[in-house]
């Protein structure tokens, strides 16, 4: 925690002492080590938290004990729940893309009771046999198509009927148009490009949606932020 200044790192650090229970004997090199300066500045900091009201301290004898005050631990409520709201906040994810025709693959293997089956046990609907494809339109909708493909948590297995194997998939829930329920499937074996999602729901959409090649659609996908932030870090990490 190096952006936050020295008195909020050293209310923490009094916080996670127990200060907040009890009054602690702590001396001012314990809180000079841990705030990385010289005595002289802690005890200038605690003198500053005190005449702000954040701590007290209690002198016995020749020991001083701090103990936060009330507002000291609202102070830290505060930054907790300025804290908790970023990170528990969800977030939400956009492909936007043009829809274009295929070869009629996506209505053979959507049909295939292997994947439809699996489809409507783990997605959750009965899916339309057929995927809806978008061409994504920018780059921002192309990196969130590999971040959701990382992300997509629902595993369609392969299968083999023996005569030839089918690969798997992973999908996520997604709402179509804002609205419709559905979910963006990643096929392991696909011919289409990283600029191509493809989209499963229990509707026809282009029905629905009175749709012809070229028309704008886009997909919404509603993430936990932690979610998001464990995968942009491991991302980074690689
Ligand atoms: O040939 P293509 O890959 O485009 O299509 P398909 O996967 O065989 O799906 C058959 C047709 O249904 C295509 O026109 C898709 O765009 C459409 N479709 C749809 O409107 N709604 C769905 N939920 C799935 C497919």
């Amino acid at each position: 925690m190096n952006l936050i200044n020295l008195k909020e790192k050293l209310l923490i650090f009094l916080a996670q002492s127990g200060a907040y229970t009890k009054s602690l004997n702590m001396s001012t090199s314990t809180i000079a080590q841990h705030l990385g300066t010289s005595q002289q500045s802690a005890s200038r900091i605690l003198i500053q938290l005190e005449q702000n009201g954040y701590i007290e301290k209690i002198i016995v004898g020749k020991t001083t004990l701090i103990r936060l005050t009330n507002k000291g631990l609202d102070e830290l409520k505060n930054l907790y729940i300025v804290l908790k709201s970023i990170f528990e906040k969800p977030v939400e994810i956009i492909l936007e893309g043009r829809v274009f025709s295929g070869l009629g693959e996506g209505f053979y293997y959507i049909s295939l009771p292997q994947y439809f089956e699996q489809i409507k046990e783990k997605v959750g609907f009965t899916p339309y046999p057929g995927t809806l494809n978008i061409q994504l339109l920018s780059k921002d909708s192309i990196e969130n198509r590999m971040l959701l493909e990382k992300i997509a948590d629902i595993p369609i297995d392969g299968f083999s009927n023996g005569q030839r194997t089918y690969g798997g998939a992973k999908c996520i829930r997604a709402l179509f148009n804002g609205e419709q329920e559905a979910a963006l499937i990643f096929v392991e074996r696909t011919h289409y490009g990283r600029d191509v999602v493809e989209v499963i729901a229990p509707v026809y959409l282009r029905g629905k949606y009175n749709l012809r090649d070229g028309d704008k659609v886009f997909v919404k996908v509603t993430l936990k932020t932690s979610t998001l932030n464990n995968n942009i870090l491991t991302a980074e990490a690689k």
